[in-house]
């Protein structure tokens, strides 16, 4: 079997990336998706069938429409949860999308400035676990698929909660747990078995992060555990929302 990102960089420290924590863990992530940034949109539209597109836009759904709102998408990427975000903030909106990774934010910041809208949605480096704006400066905080790969998720989502303005509202779409086991089966075998395969071909990666993907869905809380973590954090109320089977699932979390 073909070593997976997790055991090929771990030869010195016999610890996988899940188990990293702190610089370590922070740097694998940043090699990843620096490996991978310029295909990145392509693998993503390529390895969901399209499906990303809709999940983003049900996850904007869930954020009400603002006059003069303030967004900030976390773990931004290129860009396309924060584009949706602005739709959301109203004429006098503003976002910021935030993300570790420099190449990432290149093709996000590259995205934004293609649809005229830089002067609305900033682009900014910065780590989920240590958000550098002050308490209570955000109507709505977005992550789509980025809370999977943060080492310590609770200290995460307490600075989430930090930042929401009283009666804010988070949402947090990511992988989940699928409800059945014929759908948990066939899920197993794409995502070990065909996704590593395509997404390391079209990207022309090296570092195996279409081998991560799977191993780190696999070991992320499932909708219930996240919920009861998002509740530890001091969201007042947590409710969640399946889709594909809960191939993925939209958690929202009011302050
Ligand atoms: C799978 S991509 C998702 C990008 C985009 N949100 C989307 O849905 O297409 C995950 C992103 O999260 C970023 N990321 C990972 N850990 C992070 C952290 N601790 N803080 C901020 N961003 C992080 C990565 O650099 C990457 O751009």
């Amino acid at each position: 079997m073909t070593p997976s990102m997790d055991q090929a960089a771990d030869s010195s420290t016999g610890k996988t990336v899940s188990q990293w924590s702190g610089a370590s863990r922070e740097q694998a992530v940043q090699r990843m998706f620096t490996a991978i940034a310029a295909r990145y949109d392509l693998n993503n539209s390529l390895l969901s069938f399209g499906l990303h597109h809709r999940w983003k836009a049900l996850a904007a759904s869930h954020i009400p429409v603002h006059t003069h709102g303030r967004a900030l998408d976390l773990g931004a990427g290129t860009g396309d949860l924060a584009l949706l975000l602005d739709g959301r903030m109203g004429p006098q909106g503003r976002v910021a999308a935030m993300d570790l990774n420099f190449a990432m934010l290149r093709f996000g910041v590259e995205k934004i400035g293609r649809r005229g809208l830089a002067s609305r949605i900033a682009c900014f480096r910065g780590n989920a676990e240590r958000i550098g704006f002050r308490d209570d400066t955000f109507d709505a905080v977005t992550t789509g698929f980025c809370i999977r790969n943060v080492g310590d998720r609770p200290q995460a989502f307490r600075e989430i909660h930090r930042v929401l303005k009283p009666g804010g509202r988070f949402v947090c779409l990511e992988f989940s747990r699928p409800g059945c086991a014929w759908l948990r089966r066939v899920y197993d075998w794409y995502s070990f078995r065909l996704l590593p395969a395509i997404g390391t071909w079209v990207a022309g990666d090296h570092t195996d992060v279409y081998r991560y993907l799977p191993e780190s869905i696999r070991a992320f809380p499932d909708q219930d555990q996240l919920a009861a973590l998002l509740r530890e954090a001091g969201f007042a109320r947590v409710d969640y929302h399946n889709l594909n089977g809960g191939i993925v699932a939209i958690h929202v979390a009011v302050k």
